[in-house]
């Protein structure tokens, strides 16, 4: 069981060039699983409303949900960071809010930072919060909480006035006073200039090798996740398969008699 890494891990890795592993978990037996197996960054992401809830998107996860899933994941982790999405509209009214709310996440649920989506709109809370000790990650990009605005999941920063804006955004995160920036489905060229440019460490998700991290969603890489599956995901299990396999042989054996037998019964 190691020492549990913080932000200053993560910077050091991105100085020596070492890579960040980061996958979403949102329970406990996901958490101890990673931990145990050595990832170094666990996002108790708000993506929990998707993949374990059943919404169509981000935007129903409420706080007291995040800080639930929060504290399982936390129970289960010896080595890895904790960080916590701040659901919508957590952190976006006011200034007071969304110190309470990341307090939440810290104080309840035991985690290490907080995320939050945005850019240079987003400076003065990411300030905010790190003035009362509350590391913040950032994420710009494809922000699933905007799926509103951006009229879907689509790739951003294709356009050069748009790759320019998702520029002046890293640098005000990370002026801001953030630990670490999340880029979501962004061009990998683009994704690799904001790497070099910026002295924080980037978590790329369908944004190029060249980030100093990558982070999935576990559902997705495990194959559980059986609808869609966006681009950047990479299959590593077919888990579903297994899961279904199991709950079919357990019928099975129980409409025949053949479980229980003498083995999983008391005398
Ligand atoms: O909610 C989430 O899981 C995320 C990551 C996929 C970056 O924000």
């Amino acid at each position: 069981m190691g020492k549990k890494k913080t932000i200053l891990d993560l910077q050091r890795m991105k100085d020596a060039g070492e890579k960040i592993a980061v996958l979403t978990a949102y329970d406990y037996p996901f958490a101890r699983l990673m931990d145990d197996e050595g990832i170094d960054v666990i996002l108790v992401g708000d993506s929990v409303g998707s993949v374990v809830s059943g919404y169509d998107n981000t935007l129903p996860v409420t706080m007291d949900e995040m800080v639930y899933h929060t504290r399982a994941v936390v129970r289960g982790v010896a080595s890895a960071m904790v960080v916590a999405d701040m659901p919508f509209l957590s952190y976006q009214v006011d200034l007071a809010e969304a110190r309470r709310n990341a307090g939440r996440l810290i104080k309840e649920g035991g985690a290490q930072a907080v995320k939050l989506e945005g850019g240079t709109n987003m400076a003065e809370t990411i300030r905010a919060l790190v003035d009362i000790d509350i590391p913040v990650v950032g994420h710009i990009g494809l922000t699933p909480q905007s799926v509103h605005r951006m009229g879907g999941y689509k790739v951003q920063g294709r356009q050069e006035a748009q790759a320019e804006q998702l520029l002046a955004d890293a640098r005000a995160v990370e002026q801001a006073g953030a630990c670490a920036i999340v880029l979501e489905a962004i061009p990998a060229s683009l994704a690799s200039r904001i790497t070099r440019e910026l002295s924080i460490p980037t978590i790329g998700i369908g944004a190029g090798p060249d980030c100093d991290g990558q982070v999935l969603v576990i559902h997705d890489i495990l194959g559980l996740c059986e609808k869609y599956s966006p681009k950047f995901v990479k299959r590593y299990a077919d888990a579903a398969g297994v899961i279904r396999g199991g709950i079919r042989d357990y019928i099975d054996e129980v409409k025949k008699g053949a479980f229980p037998t003498e083995e999983h019964s008391f005398k």
